[in-house]
């Protein structure tokens, strides 16, 4: 049966000590929290990973980064590579998010490259995918939404889309406040997983853990939690208090 996860994406924010504090408070807080079965990750940026996973093997949370390069080792300067990331023992991986689409300009075809440099590395990709408002206001969700994941996952076998986070992030819900309603949220995410169904059968589309992100906070967590298809969030803003990203954590 399909994980419920709970993952704070940092994005570009903290210095050196307010990363440092913020795990420090994570590590304290957990000792007396109750996450039940849900799995807790952190990404911040990948200059406090070795920070995060050094505390990481004595508590309750597992580190991931928020990017990966879709080379090889090599003259690619500021990029960071899969083989980097598996010598840094983290365990997941977010990719295609819509800030690097938009700011970036970031392909599926790029997508689905990090994806495999990320799998070939052990590591699994958390891979976003969500339309803009104009695509939703012209009905286009679930077009930009089947291509994304179409092209950019598609190419996987069966088995290694064992190892797929799959995380629906509608980027007019993005640090705005607008969250999705509920029935929007569980609407596309039945969808995704009919997608993942056609392609590989219904045990592995089961077995995949679909995250929603954009503006969950602790007031919304539960109601969006409580869809059968969401599987858990993708927590901008909220992650950076330790306690407003518990308080999503314990919402299942
Ligand atoms: P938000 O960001 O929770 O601040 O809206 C979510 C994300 O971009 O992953």
């Amino acid at each position: 049966m399909r994980k419920h996860i709970v993952a704070g994406n940092w994005k570009m924010n903290k210095n050196f000590s307010e990363a440092d504090d913020l795990i420090n408070q994570l590590v304290e807080k957990l000792e007396s929290t109750d996450l039940g079965d849900t799995q807790l990750i952190i990404c911040p940026p990948a200059l406090y990973i070795e920070l995060a996973s050094d505390q990481s093997d004595e508590s309750y949370f597992m580190v991931g980064a928020q990017d990966v390069s879709e080379h090889d080792n090599g003259a690619y300067t500021g990029e960071i590579s899969a083989d980097m990331l598996e010598n840094m023992a983290i365990d997941y991986c977010i990719v295609g998010h819509s800030e690097r689409r938009a700011y970036h300009h970031e392909t599926d075809e790029q997508i689905a490259r990090k994806v495999d440099q990320l799998l070939k590395h052990d590591l699994r990709p958390i891979v976003c995918c969500g339309e803009v408002l104009e695509e939703r206001e012209a009905n286009k969700q679930f077009e930009v939404v089947k291509r994304q994941i179409v092209d950019g996952l598609f190419h996987l076998t069966a088995e290694q889309f064992a190892d797929i986070v799959i995380a629906y992030e509608p980027v007019w819900a993005i640090g705005t406040g607008k969250t999705a309603t509920p029935e929007q949220a569980q609407e596309m995410h039945a969808y995704i997983r009919s997608l993942i169904a056609e392609k590989y059968g219904a045990e592995v589309a089961d077995n995949t853990s679909i995250l929603y992100g954009g503006s969950c906070k602790p007031s919304n967590a539960k109601e969006l939690f409580a869809n059968p298809d969401v599987d858990g969030g993708l927590i901008g803003g909220a992650s950076l208090k330790a306690d407003d990203f518990l308080a999503i954590a314990q919402s299942f």
